[in-house]
């Protein structure tokens, strides 16, 4: 193992990334019993670890790192997985199939597999450079949050009402921070929940102190020094503050993909074995276009741990000559304060929402429909109506909606 150590000249495989994606691929392929060499290489300092705890356990202090990690050191050693962290990959020359490295290099690879998933986007407005100033993409974005929190920074001052703007302003409230949240459309989750949902997020996050500002723009920032003390609306509002978190998307990462030639629209072209249009260049996660069948073949990019791993999966068979296409169900889950969202299927496009149960009561799911059948499921605080959803979107099942909204009658019985 080559923890920040110096690369091989060569690997059979080389994966860039350490996320949920590349960690997988290099498991899948040693599940698929490939036995020649692995390298994987990622600018995080730190072996690959969960994301999704960064806005939440971690955050609250409720989780250590060491939970954190997808795999403890030892595991990449045992398995012959090399690790060169800290490091970027700048270049790629497809012909031959050869990789540039930020230190040391260059590399020539068998197959490649691109896990290099996204950037937190960054706020462009004047005032984006200041201190104080925080992603949520890294474990290094989260430590300087909460120094700030220890150093007394109070009022926060969210841009982005995703999920990691929603789960960061849940957490920083519980830690008694006064939270106000800018999102730029008029509703919360627009990118990925149907209203209903996003109204009742807006509601607890309300009735939990905190201040939601709906379509919105940020026109700039505010500093003392260096150092961030503001947030100025387009409207000429001021919203003064200690720390700013911003949580308005990812920018996928394939600058030397695309350098390269690969096919590409927004992140990279893959085909139904998550291959590039580069031979023997694959590309996994966050950043893969892909045609997905639960979106009715919609070429679309997923940014989810499950996304991530079920592509490395397919990835990792088509390098053992095993490929069997992508077709694994989306499937996402977000905590905030004591709410469990579950979802399962993708609901754009939809064109019937039914409501099961009553959010009042806190505990409740919607159902989307299509053309007569269920597409998505998304579960409040409702585990079985999450399950047994989920195979009704696995089956595409025809249901009648009043039928699904009775919460009498579990939706196993309707499949
Ligand atoms: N000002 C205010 N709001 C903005 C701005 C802006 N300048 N730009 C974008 N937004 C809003 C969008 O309207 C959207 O509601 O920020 C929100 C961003 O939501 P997402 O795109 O879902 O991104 P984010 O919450 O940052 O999550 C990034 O982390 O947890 C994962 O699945 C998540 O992959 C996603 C990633």
């Amino acid at each position: 193992m080559l923890m920040n150590g110096e690369a091989p000249k060569t690997a059979d495989v080389v994966i860039v990334g350490t996320g949920h994606g590349g960690a997988q691929a290099a498991i899948a392929l040693r599940q698929c019993g490939f036995e020649g060499s692995i390298l994987m290489i990622g600018r995080d300092d730190a072996p690959p670890y969960e994301r999704p705890p960064l806005s939440k356990e971690y955050l609250a202090g409720d989780k250590p790192f060491e939970r954190l990690l997808i795999r403890p050191e030892q595991f990449w050693q045992d398995k012959g997985i090399d690790l060169l962290l800290g490091t970027s990959v700048t270049r790629i020359d497809p012909a031959a199939k050869e990789i540039a490295l930020s230190k040391g290099g260059p590399v020539r690879y068998g197959a490649l597999v691109w896990a290099a998933g996204g950037d937190a986007r960054r706020l462009s407005c004047p005032g984006a450079h200041l201190s104080g100033i925080h992603a949520v993409r890294h474990k290094g974005d989260v430590d300087a949050m909460m120094a700030d929190l220890e150093g007394g920074a109070r009022r926060v001052v969210v841009i982005g009402g995703g999920y990691i703007g929603l789960e960061a302003a849940a957490v920083l409230t519980k830690l008694d921070c006064q939270v106000t949240l800018v999102e730029a459309q008029d509703r919360v989750l627009s990118r990925v929940a149907g209203e209903e949902l996003s109204r009742f997020f807006e509601d607890e996050h309300r009735s939990h102190g905190v201040d939601i500002r709906l379509g919105e723009m940020v026109e700039s920032l505010s500093g003392d020094g260096d150092r961030v003390t503001g947030v100025k609306l387009a409207s000429g509002e001021e919203l003064p503050c200690d720390i700013v978190v911003v949580g308005i998307g990812i920018v996928p990462a394939v600058g030397p993909l695309i350098a390269a030639g690969a096919a590409a629209a927004d992140g990279v072209d893959v085909d139904e074995n998550c291959h590039t249009s580069l031979d023997d260049v694959y590309a996994i996660g966050d950043c893969a276009a892909h045609a997905n069948p639960w979106a009715e073949g919609a070429v679309i990019r997923l940014e989810s741990v499950q996304n991530a791993n079920d592509m490395a999966t397919t990835a990792a068979r088509a390098i053992c000559g095993n490929p069997e296409p992508y077709n694994a169900i989306p499937w996402f889950w977000s905590n905030q304060y004591d709410l469990k969202l579950q979802t399962a299927g993708l609901s754009m496009g939809h064109d019937v929402a039914v409501l099961r149960g009553d959010p009042a009561e806190r505990s409740f799911s919607v159902i989307y429909l299509k053309d007569g059948r269920v597409i998505a499921v998304d579960a409040v605080n409702r585990v079985k109506d999450y399950v047994q959803g989920r195979k009704l979107v696995e089956a595409r099942a025809v249901v009648d909606p009043e039928a699904l909204s009775n919460i009498d009658v579990p939706l196993k019985e309707l499949l």
